[in-house]
């Protein structure tokens, strides 16, 4: 049987971005797949009262059940309640739907907003295809994020140089043609903890890498042609060098790992930018946590052990994210 996000005590999109736009600020959207993953997103978002996204992507659903991870987020709202949040404004968010199918199953479970990838289809195909989810969509107050251009990843071995910028001339068509009602943008950002190759960047005095800078212009650009229009941006994790090194000094082998600069992330939030994905920063702040906790202490078996400091800092860095770099802290 259909349910709606209303009867969960979740949020669309709509209202969350407006204040975002208007404040100059962006909502973090976090991805999730396991209880301390969610824990340390809702208790950080509580005590920073940030309005937040938490984000399902196809891979959590498949890991996870999707309708475990459903009753997960609604049990979220209530544990915000429970930590003091009087008025948790969360929203339910399908990341990089695929198809048709996977939105509507979503929508008809107590999502609260989807997004429709159509960013690797031709340009029509994709408005046809992000169009017939808006429709279906909007019939339950469902919000809907589109895509256009195409983020490097190194998942498909296209590299960040060959990633297909969003071309400002073609916004304004894909907005009024599927009635989307935000629109993720390629101007550099890519998934992953490897966003660009080490010849792409400089390096500063101790040998880290510097990545290039996103493309501003770009953004500039689309938001002359869509005053006011929420843009969000995906691969957006910073990859702090410190997790890297701890992952690396307790046995691991991340090599060449970069992110985006919070400077720049920064800026963003400064223009239309509402939504900024964060999962890789995630998975590196736990891997780092469990890696020490399971060399220093090789005798520990029970995973509350290595779990309970993961989550910890997880939570350190959400609360970062929301008050540091999104500017989120205290909008909710
Ligand atoms: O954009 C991709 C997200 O980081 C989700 O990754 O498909 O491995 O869950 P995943
Ligand atoms: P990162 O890999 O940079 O965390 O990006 C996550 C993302 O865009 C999820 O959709
Ligand atoms: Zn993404």
């Amino acid at each position: 049987m259909a349910v709606s996000y209303k009867k969960l005590g979740l949020v669309n999109t709509v209202e969350m971005f407006k204040k975002a736009v208007k404040g100059g600020y962006a909502i973090p959207a976090f991805n999730f797949n396991n209880m301390e993953q969610l824990q340390a997103i809702i208790s950080a978002c509580a005590e920073k009262r940030s309005p937040v996204i938490l984000q399902v992507s196809s891979g959590a659903r498949k890991y996870a059940n999707q309708t475990l991870l459903r009753y997960m987020a609604e049990g979220a709202v209530a544990y915000a309640k429970e930590l003091g949040w009087e008025n948790p404004q969360i929203c339910l968010h399908l990341d990089h739907g695929a198809d048709f199918e996977i939105c509507k199953s979503c929508c008809d479970m107590g999502f609260s907003s989807v997004m429709i990838d159509g960013s690797s289809l031709p340009f029509d195909e994709n408005i046809a295809l992000t169009k017939k989810v808006v429709e279906y969509a909007h019939q339950f107050d469902v919000t809907v994020e589109g895509e256009l251009g195409v983020l490097a990843g190194v998942e498909d071995d296209v590299v960040a140089e060959k990633s297909d910028y969003t071309q400002p001339k073609d916004v304004i068509e894909f907005v009024s043609r599927t009635g989307v009602d935000s629109l993720a943008i390629s101007i550099g950002t890519s998934h992953g903890a490897n966003k660009f190759r080490p010849e792409q960047c400089t390096r500063n005095e101790n040998g880290i890498l510097i990545p290039p800078a996103l493309r501003f212009d770009i953004l500039k650009e689309i938001e002359t042609k869509l005053p006011g229009f929420p843009i969000v941006l995906h691969g957006s994790s910073s990859v702090p060098q410190e997790y890297v090194a701890q992952i690396n000094h307790f046995g691991g082998a991340l090599k060449d790992a970069v992110g985006i600069p919070e400077e720049q992330l920064r800026k963003a939030t400064k223009s239309a930018v509402c939504k900024i994905n964060i999962d890789s920063d995630g998975r590196l702040a736990m891997t780092a946590a469990i890696r020490k906790v399971l060399v220093e202490k090789p005798a520990e078996f029970d995973p509350r052990k290595y779990l309970g400091p993961a989550r910890d800092e997880l939570k350190k860095m959400y609360m970062h994210k929301c008050e540091d770099v999104l500017g989120s802290a205290g909008k909710a």
